[in-house]
């Protein structure tokens, strides 16, 4: 008996007795979220209006499902510990807006984090995991974020874990996002807890700032993911953050750029902005059917960087069917033309390959060797090479 349980530790690796094996997220989640565009101002009606317009702007065609309320939607603990969410934005309760969202066909996100506090001092989930995951379940959340604030000394391994197995326990099928910020390297263990991690700090409305609390741009988000594409794969994703689409900090061109490299590095896509009254361009960048094809490819592969001279950038990756997906980058100031060679992009130089521009909705015809396009400041163009 004792040393079937010490097999089993060890077969465990250590950190916990059960691996992830929840069967979500095969492909990058994708959804909405409150947080980018609203922060703390959110309330029921808020929320029911975004799940109307994710069905009317045609995002739920285009592959979005997940509606989730970020931080400040919970004021209290009962006397009997259960969360209480906040009575005057949500008046009808988390069950009556969980199943409005699952009328619309969709599914209900909620938040909360591993200490003590949420990053806004809402209470937090510490020592009440088991109870948290069974009231989520009872109110019928589909998809739960857990932060990381005021955990002082807590070991990220343990307490996500905890969260891991009172969500298993739950009953019912729910997505889990680490968010800790990629502070204790989660692409080295999180596969076995979560479902999908943020790897970097908060995503800024920026292409380009570092902010000294750890915010950053666009073009910093993206050379944090180096070196840790390994990680993600069907169920278990390198998370870069939500999108800063149509908040209006970036130009329609880096908007582009934003969602086309996240796509190709199979991100997790959760739309940030007001999607009741975004733009018609906003919307297209958001609904490009074809980009999001590349996010959700079934071999789950997240798409790398494979060269870099100066500003100029080629990133590719691979999709099930053995044809790439090709963002040429311009992170400089001025439009200058990018050239992908085959060789770059791991076929030979004398494939013949048919292109596609994923924008521009156009095919481009058979090319030998490689590809040159003319690229904008601050901008992608992205096509599919499929080998003939
Ligand atoms: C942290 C997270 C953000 C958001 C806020 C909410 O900063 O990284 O994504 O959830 O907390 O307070």
């Amino acid at each position: 008996m004792r040393r079937v349980f010490f097999l089993t530790i060890l077969m465990c690796g250590g950190s916990s007795l059960f691996a992830l094996d929840n069967g979500l997220a095969r492909t990058p989640p994708m959804g909405w979220n409150s947080w980018n565009k609203f922060a703390c101002n959110v309330s029921e009606s808020l929320i029911r209006d975004a799940a109307d317009a994710i069905v009317s702007t045609g995002m739920k065609d285009a592959g979005y499902q997940y509606v989730v309320i970020d931080d400040c939607w919970q004021v209290s603990r009962d006397a009997e510990g259960n969360i209480v969410p906040d009575a005057k934005r949500f008046p009808g309760g988390m069950k009556a807006l969980a199943d409005y969202i699952h009328s619309k066909g969709l599914k209900f996100g909620i938040y909360s984090d591993a200490g003590t506090g949420t990053c806004q001092n809402r209470p937090g989930g510490r020592g009440y995991e088991f109870q948290d995951a069974r009231q989520y379940a009872a109110w019928g959340v589909d998809y739960l974020k857990y932060d990381w604030c005021n955990t002082t000394t807590q070991n990220s391994v343990a307490s996500y874990s905890i969260m891991r197995d009172a969500l298993a326990k739950s009953g019912r099928p729910i997505v889990f996002s680490i968010c800790e910020w990629g502070s204790s390297k989660p692409w080295l263990w999180a596969k076995d807890v979560g479902n999908l991690w943020r790897s970097t700090g908060d995503i800024q409305d920026k292409w380009d700032i570092e902010m000294k609390w750890g915010g950053h741009g666009v073009v910093q988000i993206l050379d944090l993911q180096d070196g840790i594409e390994f990680a993600s794969g069907p169920g278990h994703w390198n998370d870069p953050d939500m999108l800063e689409v149509g908040n209006g900090g970036m130009n329609t061109t880096e908007y582009r750029a934003h969602f086309s490299l996240w796509c190709l590095m199979a991100a997790p896509l959760m739309a940030g902005n007001d999607i009741r009254s975004m733009t018609d361009e906003i919307r297209g960048i958001l609904t490009n059917k074809e980009v999001i094809a590349v996010d959700q490819d079934a071999l789950g592969y997240q798409g790398r960087r494979v060269k870099r001279d100066g500003g100029r950038e080629i990133w590719s990756k691979q999709m099930a069917d053995g044809s790439r997906a090709v963002a040429l980058l311009n992170r400089g100031d001025s439009e200058t033309e990018i050239r992908v060679a085959w060789t770059d992009i791991g076929y030979p130089d004398s494939v013949s390959a048919a292109v596609r521009d994923l924008w521009a909705h156009q095919d481009l015809g058979s090319q030998q060797g490689g590809f040159a396009a003319k690229v904008p400041s601050h901008g992608v163009v992205m096509v599919t090479v499929r080998p003939r």
